[in-house]
């Protein structure tokens, strides 16, 4: 049994990083098909007795917590999928050590789940929506529900989720006629529109640099719009050339946030291909099937299912994070000749 006081052990890498965010994959399945993230047919889920339980995932957040894990998320593929979650979110919401806790949704499943995910604890939502026009909803997710993700996000919002934050994966070709409809959303109410780049985690492996819609061209197309947007976190900010007030946002938040300089609405950018936000990364994460990776694109993961259920001591398991921490390599060299996208696409590891 490890102390809970052992401030000795802490999950810190070769570079210094440390690390006190776990994000929980709860399962591989979705109800849609983005086709950044998934195959279009013949998708191949693992079987269901490969998933942690609710009971092993609270057992590797405890043993994390011991190591200064404090905050832990909850993606999938699509968690809401996962029956039940509402308890896991109670559970983990009331352990000692987690200070906070958030869950990233497609929506779709939003509306039956706000208010009881709500009422056990949750605070933190973000909703991945990468069109406000219907059509274009339908190339990226090749699936309908435009219109149950539009009544999830009424749904979190009238149970008091605020403010509502939107997770729109940027794809030259497809999604620049989005751009000003999410800023206006942005300017008109109370959600922040966060732009992804897109990365090479798709499925079918058909992703290219010239795909990926850059933050900086975001910027440009938000401010002819709109006007100025100027910074309001203690990050990286040189997508934008204003010069910039600290208003204290994390500095491992991937997210470089922005304003408009006239006070209204509230944009993010998340620039993981133009600009790598590794140097920061306070990142961790656990597959679905329980496997320990220190980057969403690494090539190599710990199997600590094998621990959590052939009697593997909280001991051993938290040996295996410590030394899957310790392997994490500095950065994730999309922008190199090195680069090897990860066998893994996003579903089944966890955004
Ligand atoms: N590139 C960028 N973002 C992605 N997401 C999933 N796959 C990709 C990708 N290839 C996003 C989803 C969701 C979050 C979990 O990760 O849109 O918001
Ligand atoms: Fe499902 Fe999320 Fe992947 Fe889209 S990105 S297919 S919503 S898991």
């Amino acid at each position: 049994m490890i102390h809970p006081a052992d401030s000795s052990r802490r999950l810190i890498d070769s570079f210094g990083r440390v690390h006190n965010n776990l994000r929980i994959s709860v399962t591989d399945r979705c109800n849609i098909r983005c086709f950044y993230c998934m195959p279009a047919e013949n998708v191949e889920f693992m079987p269901k007795e490969h998933l942690l339980s609710f009971e092993e995932i609270e057992r590797v957040v405890r043993i994390g917590t011991t190591l200064g894990i404090d905050r832990v998320r909850l993606t999938g593929g699509e968690p809401l999928v996962r029956r039940g979650l509402h308890v896991l979110v109670r559970k983990l919401a009331a352990m000692p050590g987690i200070v906070d806790i958030g869950l990233t949704t497609n929506g779709i499943l939003l509306e039956e789940q706000a208010r009881e995910l709500r009422d056990a604890g949750l605070r933190r939502l973000n909703i991945s929506l990468d069109a406000l026009d219907p059509e274009i909803f339908r190339k990226v997710t090749r699936r309908d529900g435009y219109e149950r993700v539009l009544a999830g996000i009424e749904a979190a919002r009238s149970v008091g989720f605020s403010p509502i934050k939107l997770n729109a994966v940027s794809v030259r070709g497809l999604t620049e006629s989005q751009i000003v409809p999410f800023g206006q959303l942005a300017r008109d109410t109370d959600t922040v529109v966060r732009f992804i780049e897109f990365m090479p985690l798709d499925a079918d492996s058909q992703w290219q640099r010239d795909k990926v819609l850059f933050a900086n061209e975001i910027v440009a197309t938000l401010e002819e719009a709109f006007g100025p947007l100027r910074p309001i976190d203690g990050g990286n900010t040189s997508v934008s050339n204003a010069v910039l007030p600290v208003l204290g946002n994390s500095a491992h938040a991937p997210a470089q946030d922005f304003e408009f300089a006239d006070g209204k609405g509230r944009i993010g950018l998340i620039a993981s291909v133009s600009q790598p936000f590794c140097a920061s990364c306070n990142r961790f994460r656990i597959t679905a099937d329980g496997r320990l990776r220190n980057c969403l694109f690494s090539n190599d993961e710990t199997d600590i299912k094998h621990l959590l259920r052939d009697q593997g001591d909280d001991e051993a398991i938290a040996q295996a994070m410590l030394d899957s921490i310790a392997a994490k390599k500095e950065g994730h060299e999309i922008n190199t000749a090195r680069f090897i996208q990860p066998d893994r696409p996003m579903y089944s590891i966890g955004g």
